[in-house]
């Protein structure tokens, strides 16, 4: 068994993007600067926006954290972003998500400028990504993409089988998974919380993504020997025995699942770091259009 190590390489690629932006800069352009728009105070959100801004400043870019209360308006908010749509200085922002339930997630994200939606949320970035067009792929697809390259992991021909159907998550790798590309050539199956064949096709998978949101939920039963294992799930457990009070919890049974696998991502430092890393190389690509045509 092979631990993919995602902090591993996404110390390798910031290192990458960091020379990158010092190049753009002596090409005469400016740092890229990334605004990340936060509402409320979840404490998840807090957190990952908190290492979006902390990796801006270690790879040169700029950045700007705009706060609103959670009692905003959808107006106010429609607002920031044409402000943002329209800013010279700024060359992508992110929504951070989840939203307050009185506001529209689809039209936020609509309303954002796709050529600034370093986040590949909007559906001008996801029609494109569909079509195989050049876009902006969301970060955490990208990132498991990145982790299969550099392992050099075989995909093509394989039975990969996504569980999870979100916007962000879900949806988009099973459609990367099948490009006529590497990594992709393969043969998907999307499960999900009302699938009802579940283990079964987990069991024939070679290749297995969860994307769940359910701390191990993937067991050692579902898992064929040998299959590549990458685990998207991220929760926040109680714990009496960390200083934050919590824990992080992947969506794989990690102990037992672990022995059974060619190549399995943990959790931490799996696909985490990674997710990062794809946002930055989003926002390089956004500022450097305007210096690299
Ligand atoms: N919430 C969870 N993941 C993400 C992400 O990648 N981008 C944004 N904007 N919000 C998120």
């Amino acid at each position: 068994m092979q631990l993919i190590d995602g902090k591993a390489v996404a110390a390798h690629i910031k290192a990458e993007i960091a020379a990158n932006v010092q190049q753009l800069v002596r090409d005469g352009g400016r740092p890229p600067c990334l605004a990340a728009v936060l509402v409320g105070h979840d404490g998840a959100s807090e957190t990952y926006v908190a290492g979006k801004v902390r990796t801006c400043a270690e790879l040169g870019f700029r950045s700007s954290l705009i706060r609103f209360d959670s009692n905003v308006s959808e107006s106010e908010l429609l607002e920031c972003i044409d402000r943002l749509n329209n800013d010279g200085g700024i060359d992508g922002f992110i929504v951070q998500l989840p939203l307050p339930k009185h506001i529209s997630e689809a039209k936020i994200l609509e309303a954002i400028d796709y050529r600034k939606d370093v986040d590949g949320f909007h559906p001008v970035n996801i029609g494109r990504m569909a079509a195989g067009l050049p876009c902006f792929l969301p970060a955490t697809p990208a990132g498991v993409l990145e982790l299969l390259t550099y392992y050099n992991i075989e995909t093509s021909g394989k039975h990969c089988v996504v569980i999870g159907r979100s916007r962000i998550v879900g949806k988009p790798i099973a459609m990367l998974m099948m490009q006529k590309a590497y990594p992709g050539d393969c043969t998907v199956t999307v499960c999900h919380s009302r699938s009802n064949n579940l283990r079964e096709m987990c069991l024939s998978a070679d290749i297995i993504i969860v994307a769940l949101g359910v701390p191990h939920f993937l067991k050692d039963d579902m898992v064929k020997p040998g299959a590549v294992v990458i685990d998207v799930g991220l929760t926040r457990l109680p714990s009496s025995v960390t200083a934050t009070g919590y824990k992080l919890a992947g969506d794989v049974d990690f102990s037992r699942v672990a022995p059974l696998c060619s190549y399995i991502t943990p959790v931490p430092g799996g696909v985490g770091p990674m997710t990062i890393v794809s946002l930055m190389k989003n926002t390089w690509k956004a500022a450097a259009r305007t210096i690299y045509p």
